[in-house]
């Protein structure tokens, strides 16, 4: 498959207005996507967890416009117009016009609201875009695009998502995603995310993740300047490597519900996210002196109590917290007892792995 694919063929209605709300998730990798070729294309396979309470809610109105020569809209978070989220926006128009050819011919109002607390430091922009392009899907739906089944539907709003923001394209479709083309994966695309099509275990179910803000500050370092740092990386091939070795070592731990296994590759995978940071030019250290107390608790505490809980890492100092559901009491404990201290104000959100339908349309 090409993208051509994905440029539709004819519309046959015409819209004046209307308007379409999509409530989409955000998710946390287990083997992480850092670095990237051109058009939002990974250097490497990526496999993630759907959340469940993470999510952000917009609201895409439309109304036909004069002329068809620019891009026209508004956006509002939380009611409060935000036009420094346009330039990400207008981006995002750019590289899907070919695909959604209807684009400058509407104005368009973007109403969007997260689950989470925007100043929380948790990045909305894998829920964000994802809602957004399930909007613009709705759109093309109703202009009566001929090929649209539910298959593709999903597939093209993955599509469209990883233009806005890669992670995005794993927010569409199931509880566990991966994106990117691994060898021992049947469908799997650099394209789309598709959703795990191999048994995981009941172990995974509801999985547990509670997201410590250790700062929530804006991020140091944005992921587009990070993913760049991988190009002229000194370890970058061996990296991108090790990222398909560990999706093939994830394939067997899903099945067999092995724990110990699965924290070895997760905990790896988010301290060579931050290896890659520390060791690119220039370089970057996104953990806070918090973030290395959590570990070295959740470690001191695995040892103590033969938990099986674990951490992983997004591009910043946050620590989200994993565990299985049959920990949950006693891991919560621990987390308030031990954890929040390292938090600032004590903040953090509970959240599990949504194993059911992620996105829905209100
Ligand atoms: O979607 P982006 O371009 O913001 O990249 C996100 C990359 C990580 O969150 C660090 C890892 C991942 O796979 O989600």
């Amino acid at each position: 498959m090409t993208e051509e694919h994905f440029i539709p063929k004819t519309y046959s209605k015409t819209l004046e207005n209307g308007s379409f709300t999509w409530s989409s998730p955000s998710n946390i990798a287990l083997v992480k996507y850092w670095g990237k070729k051109e058009h939002q294309i990974p250097e490497n396979p990526s496999v993630s967890f759907t959340l469940d309470y993470c999510k952000t809610t917009t609201t895409l109105s439309f109304s036909k416009k004069e002329n068809n020569d620019t891009f026209s809209f508004d956006v509002f978070l939380e009611n409060e117009q935000k036009d420094d989220f346009k330039p990400k926006i207008e981006t995002f128009f750019k590289r899907i016009e070919s695909y959604m050819p209807f684009l400058k011919d509407y104005h368009f109002k973007i109403e969007t609201s997260n689950s989470f607390p925007h100043s929380s430091g948790i990045a909305s922009s894998a829920s964000g875009m994802s809602a957004l392009a399930l909007c613009l899907m709705s759109v093309e739906q109703s202009l009566g695009e001929v090929e649209v089944t539910e298959a593709y539907f999903n597939q093209k709003a993955s599509f469209l998502s990883r233009l806005g923001s890669g992670s995005a394209c794993r927010s569409i479709e199931g509880d566990v995603i991966v994106w990117g083309t691994h060898q021992e994966i049947d469908g799997s695309s650099d394209f789309f995310g598709i959703k795990y099509p191999f048994d995981v275990h009941q172990n995974f179910k509801n999985y547990q993740d509670s997201i410590l803000l250790v700062d929530k500050g804006e991020k140091q370092v944005s992921s587009t300047v990070g993913h760049n740092l991988m190009h002229d990386h000194p370890f970058a091939e061996r990296r991108f490597e090790q990222a398909h070795e560990n999706m093939s070592k994830l394939i067997s731990i899903f099945k067999t519900g092995d724990l110990d296994a699965f924290i070895k590759i997760v905990e790896s995978e988010a301290l060579t996210l931050h290896a890659m940071m520390m060791t690119s030019m220039p370089y970057f250290i996104l953990m806070k002196p918090n973030t290395l107390e959590i570990i070295n608790k959740i470690w001191a505490y695995r040892i103590e109590t033969n938990s099986k809980v674990c951490f992983t890492l997004d591009a910043g100092a946050n620590v989200h917290v994993l565990y299985p559901e049959s920990e949950k009491e006693s891991v919560m404990e621990f987390i308030k007892n031990e954890l929040v201290t390292h938090c600032q104000n004590e903040h953090y959100i509970s959240d599990q792995i949504g194993f059911g339908a992620n996105q829905i349309q209100l």
